[in-house]
Parts: structure tokens; C-alpha cells; sequence
């Protein structure tokens, strides 16, 4: 009887020590989390140079999902950062104008104002800058810069919205105006309300026991230390393969990141490290678009950047906790976007033959 007393006592005694030091654990383990990430904001942050007003959002959506800042009239924003699908098109590399087939994979939009600067390369320094770019890729949209004003300024609705969104202005209706505006839109594509970003607030339950393990995996093997802050990612650039090169496949020996911008060889390979926020969503991963399953990046990603290898177990691990970085998606209600009239510049559509053959 006595034996079975104590045995009670010793029981109780360890469930009740065992309980408080998870508690106490896991308040280390929020605090530890809270000092390397932040949640994502519910309001779009200020913008250098550039007003988020509500008429600048609307225009710049407008302009988001037009395809007719192409010069096909098929190809929008939207059409490779399809705001139904985490902002991405789901293709390993992008297919543009003429069905032509770029060199990168196409990261999302959303949560991409928080990132130091803009492409795999951080070539753009923002948004505004950004927007430039694949208006005029040969192999994106295909246009240029005085076809898309003559397109504007050949829509009534249009010029109306640009003076509404740059009152006070001349000549309203400009390139770079337009630019600005997708920036202000795009400001707003943003995920809050992700179960991680409860767990940050202090919801020590909105992440399950599993999902813990992988978050502490992600910040104890140095996962954390490229990917943090708000975006777990976005704020610096360093080698793809630190510690050892992945294959050609998945690093394309001729594509060498940061080093065309900067042409300094210690940036050979160098890319931004990407955001991980609604990782799941945005397959295939890397600049190559050449990894299909988050498994298989998070264990390329602890050879080539941390030389260690990551067991199926720790790599599953890491994947649920990456799960809970997706967010309450953007609500955009898709606009009806005013019509063309007789002064606008009208589609040209260059086919390539190889592609009308289904080459
Ligand atoms: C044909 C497909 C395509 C179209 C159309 C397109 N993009 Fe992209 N976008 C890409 C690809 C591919 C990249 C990465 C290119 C690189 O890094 O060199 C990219 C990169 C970006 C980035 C950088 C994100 C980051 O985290 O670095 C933003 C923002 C962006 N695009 C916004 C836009 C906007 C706004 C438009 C319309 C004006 C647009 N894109 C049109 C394919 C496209
Ligand atoms: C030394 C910095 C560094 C460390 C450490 C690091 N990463 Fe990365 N990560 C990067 C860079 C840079 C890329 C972009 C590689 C590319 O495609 O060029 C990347 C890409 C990724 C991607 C693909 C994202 C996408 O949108 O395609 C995932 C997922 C990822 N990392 C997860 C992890 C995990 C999990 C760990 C820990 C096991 C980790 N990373 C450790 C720098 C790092």
C-alpha cells in the first residue's frame, strides 16, 4: 500500500515537473522565435516616393490585371503571378511573348514589398523599379515604354483614373506613374493571420507539437540564420551552395545570379535568399524551378548551405513547420477594366513557327 502511495507521489510528482518544463520550454522557444521573426503587418507599409492612396491601389490593380500593357494583349501581371495561386504561375521557368520560355522561376508577389530588392538578383531596388521590367522583356511582355502610354492615353477611363490617382499633375498618364501604381497595389498583396504569425503574437497554441519541433529543427540547424525577419527571407543575398553546389540541374551553370549586376566574382552564384511565406503554395522552388517537393529543397538546402544532412525525419519535420507560413490570402475582387477605343495601338502577336508546330 505504502509502495503504491509513493509510487502515486513520484508519478504525479514527474507529470506535474515534466509539464511546467515544457511550459517553460516552449515560452523559450516563442522568445526565441519572437527575436528572429516578425508577423506579417495587416496594412501596407509607406512606400519611398510614392503615396499608397486608395485611387493609386485601384489603378495599379487595373493595370495588374491588364494584359494589354503586352503587346499581345494576352500576357498580364497576373498571368505568371496569378493572385489565385500564391501570386505564382506554377510553371518551372516562365513562358512569355511567343510562347517563349524565360531563363528563372517566377517568385510571388505577395509579401514581396518587405524584401531589400527586387528578382533572384535584387537588380530592381523596388517595386515602382520592378514594374518596368517585364513590361519591356523581349521574353515577358514584350512592349515598350511609349506603346503602353499611347495605350493609356488612348482609354478615357484610364486618364481619368491617372489624374485621380496623381492629382496635381500634368501629364498624368506616364510610364513611370504606372509603375508607381502597380507598387501601391502590390504593397497590399500581403498574408497576415498565418498560423506562425498567431504563434509570434503570443498564441502559444496555434502551433501543434510537430510544428514546433520543425520550427526549432529550422532555427537550430541555421535555417534562420539566411532566412528571417519578416518575410524569412527577403533581406540578404548569399551563395547558392555555400558549402557544397548542388548539380547543374537544380544551378544552371550559366546562370550566375548577383554577379550580373555587381561583376564582382565573390557574387558569382549569389542570389536573394527568397522568402519562405506561403511556401507550399509557390512550387516548383528555387530560380531553376527545378525541385517539385518542398522535402527535396529543404534537404538540397541543408547540403549546399549548411553541409549537413538532414534526416527524413528532421526534413519532414521542417516542411510541417514551413506549412504554417501560409497566410490569409489577399482578397482582390477581379476588376472590369474599361475598353479599348479606336486610337489604341492594337495586339500584335508574333508566333514563333517552332511553337506553332508544338515544338
Ligand atoms: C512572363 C511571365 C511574367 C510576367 C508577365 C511578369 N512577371 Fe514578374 N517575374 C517573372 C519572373 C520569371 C521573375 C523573376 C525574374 C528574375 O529574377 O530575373 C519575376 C519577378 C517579379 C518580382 C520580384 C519578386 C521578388 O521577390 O524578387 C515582382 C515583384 C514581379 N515580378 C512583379 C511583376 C509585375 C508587377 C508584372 C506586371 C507589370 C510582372 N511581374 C509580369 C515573371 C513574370
Ligand atoms: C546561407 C544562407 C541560407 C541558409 C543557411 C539556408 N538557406 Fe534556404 N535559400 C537560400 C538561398 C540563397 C536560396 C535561393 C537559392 C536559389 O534558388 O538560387 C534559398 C532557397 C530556399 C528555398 C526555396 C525557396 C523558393 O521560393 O524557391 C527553401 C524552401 C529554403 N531555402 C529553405 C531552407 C531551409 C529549410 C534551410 C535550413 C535547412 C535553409 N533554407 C537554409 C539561402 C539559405
Amino acid at each position: 500500500m505504502r509502495k503504491i502511495a509513493f509510487c502515486l507521489a513520484l508519478a504525479i510528482g514527474t507529470t506535474y515537473t515534466s509539464h511546467v518544463l515544457a511550459g517553460k520550454n516552449d515560452g523559450k522557444l516563442m522568445e526565441q522565435a519572437q527575436s528572429q521573426f516578425k508577423p506579417i503587418p495587416t496594412e501596407p507599409p509607406a512606400l519611398e516616393g510614392n503615396e499608397v492612396t486608395p485611387e493609386r491601389i485601384e489603378l495599379g490593380k487595373w493595370l495588374y490585371f491588364d494584359p494589354r500593357l503586352s503587346k499581345s494583349w494576352l500576357i498580364s501581371c497576373n498571368t505568371c503571378h496569378n493572385l489565385a495561386l500564391g501570386g505564382v504561375d506554377l510553371e518551372e521557368t516562365s513562358i512569355g511573348h511567343g510562347w517563349a520560355k524565360g531563363p528563372r522561376n517566377a517568385p510571388t508577389v505577395l509579401n514581396s514589398v518587405f524584401n531589400l530588392a527586387q528578382f533572384w538578383d535584387g537588380r530592381a531596388e523596388d517595386l515602382e523599379a520592378q514594374a518596368k521590367g517585364p513590361i519591356q522583356a523581349g521574353v515577358e511582355m514584350n512592349n515598350t515604354p511609349d506603346r503602353v502610354e499611347r495605350t493609356l492615353k488612348s482609354i478615357p477611363e484610364y486618364v481619368q483614373s491617372f489624374r485621380k490617382a496623381f492629382p496635381g499633375e500634368a501629364d498624368p498618364v506616364s510610364f513611370n506613374n504606372m509603375a508607381k501604381a502597380i507598387e501601391a497595389f502590390e504593397a497590399t498583396l500581403l498574408t497576415p493571420g498565418s498560423p506562425f504569425d498567431k504563434y509570434l503574437k503570443g498564441d502559444a497554441g496555434a502551433l501543434s507539437k510537430a510544428e514546433k519541433r520543425g520550427l526549432k529543427l529550422f532555427m537550430d540547424k541555421g535555417c534562420s540564420s539566411c532566412h528571417s525577419g519578416v518575410n524569412l527571407g527577403g533581406e540578404g543575398y548569399y551563395p547558392f551552395g555555400v558549402v557544397e553546389k548542388p548539380g547543374g540541374e537544380v544551378l544552371p551553370e550559366e546562370d550566375k545570379g548577383r554577379f550580373a549586376v555587381t561583376k564582382t566574382a565573390s557574387d558569382e552564384y549569389v542570389f536573394k535568399v527568397p522568402s519562405l511565406r506561403n511556401i507550399e503554395l509557390t512550387p516548383p522552388y528555387f530560380h531553376s524551378g527545378e525541385v517539385w517537393e518542398l522535402e527535396q529543397a529543404v534537404a538540397i538546402m541543408g547540403s549546399s548551405q549548411l553541409g549537413i544532412d538532414l534526416n527524413d525525419n528532421e526534413t519532414a519535420a521542417i516542411v510541417t513547420f514551413l506549412k504554417t507560413l501560409t497566410g490569409e490570402q489577399p482578397k482582390v475582387e477581379y476588376p472590369i477594366l474599361p475598353p479599348h477605343t479606336k486610337g489604341t495601338p492594337l495586339p500584335v502577336v508574333d508566333v514563333s513557327s517552332e511553337a506553332m508546330m508544338g515544338h
